[in-house]
């Protein structure tokens, strides 16, 4: 070192280094070069700072004082500027190809599940605490399992042409009187059927699915609709059962301040029936939730079952109504319309 140094050239190296490493610091236009500015000016081993940082020693004494204070000043600056520009370029490196990789995504739309396929669950869910397993069958069904299991005679009306769904392609029979054999199901009473004669009793069971009548579509008609079927046979069911499982369950889907009663009605398939309404919100309205009633023992005998040893209730129910009462929906065609608007809210 020279120790004769003079303080004013000192200072002066001292300017020009941190007009240098402000240009270097500030101006590196990428990380990597910002990387190379900060070795060169603030490396802890050959930077330049270190280097006027060692020609303290260099200068008189008396000199120190006022070239540390400059060189502290120096120093600061420059620290502060390669912090500056890193935070710049690192936010500045998110940019990828013209695309700012760090601003925040699109979230996908989530979807989630229709009205009527929550109400769907819902219902599995509380017939399933009451111990009713979930059965299925087709929606292209035989006579037999819509009509004839059923106790619905040849002669029936329920089976005219206007009010069903024939398959024109499943014909059979010869000449003038070959016939329909298989239908879309006008009702889930076919399901009833197929897991009776699958099984023999005790059954506990519900079906859910889609049923179709040529209905003209109004707001509350539709040619395609969901029925909720259950039936309960053993030794000993009654109608009391059947009216305590039916009150239970409004109860449990509805909201414990519903209201349902049972008027006396007619299926072919039970005896006694009955039509089960249930109050309409608001307004003072009984509308059919559906029918049910004890299993006819015609339709016992059908699927080879004993009806002195066992007895049952079944009941069909409308999936729509239960889910437009729930929720307040005036208008069945909406929950088919698939309108976002209206779906979202529920
Ligand atoms: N299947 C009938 C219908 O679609 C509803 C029904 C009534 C089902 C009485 C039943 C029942 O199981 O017992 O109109």
């Amino acid at each position: 070192m020279n120790p004769t140094d003079s303080l004013e050239s000192a200072l002066a190296d001292l300017d020009s280094l941190a007009s240098a490493g402000r240009l270097a610091l500030d101006g590196a236009g990428d990380l990597a070069l910002l990387e190379a500015a900060r070795i060169e000016f603030l490396g802890q081993k050959q930077g330049r700072l270190k280097s006027a940082q060692e020609r303290l020693k260099a200068l008189e004494p008396t000199a120190r004082k006022a070239y540390g204070q400059r060189f502290n000043l120096v120093k600061g600056e420059l620290e502060a500027l390669l912090e500056a520009s890193r935070e710049r370029l690192a936010a500045k490196a998110q940019v990828v190809d013209g695309i700012d990789v760090a601003l925040p995504g699109i979230r996908p739309v989530l979807g989630h599940r229709h009205p009527l396929t929550q109400t769907t669950e819902e219902l599995t869910e509380i017939f399933g605490r009451f111990g009713f397993a979930v059965a299925r069958g087709p929606e292209v069904e035989d006579l037999w399992h819509n009509f004839d299991a059923l106790n619905i005679p040849q002669s029936h009306p329920a089976r005219d042409p206007i009010d069903n769904f024939y398959l024109s392609s499943a014909r059979g029979g010869a000449g003038l009187h070959e016939r329909p054999w298989a239908m879309l199901r006008s009702q889930t009473s076919t399901v009833q059927i197929r897991v009776m004669e699958s099984q023999p009793p005790p059954v506990r069971i519900i079906a859910i699915g889609r049923v179709y009548r040529p209905d003209t579509v109004d707001a509350t008609h539709s040619f395609m609709f969901h029925q909720i079927e259950g039936l309960m046979v053993q030794k000993g069911v009654t109608m009391a059962d059947l009216k305590s499982v039916l009150s239970l369950f409004a109860r449990a889907y509805l909201g414990e301040d519903v209201k349902i009663r049972f008027r006396p009605s007619f299926f072919p398939f039970t005896e006694p029936s009955v039509e089960v309404d249930m109050l309409w919100h608001g307004k003072a309205r009984w509308v059919e939730m559906g029918g049910a009633g004890m299993v006819d023992p015609n339709v016992l005998r059908a699927v080879g079952y004993d009806p002195e040893e066992v007895s049952g209730f079944a009941f069909g129910l409308g999936i729509e109504r239960l889910c437009m009462r729930r929720h307040g929906i005036d208008d069945i065609r909406l929950l088919y319309q698939n309108d976002v608007g209206f779906l979202r809210q529920f």
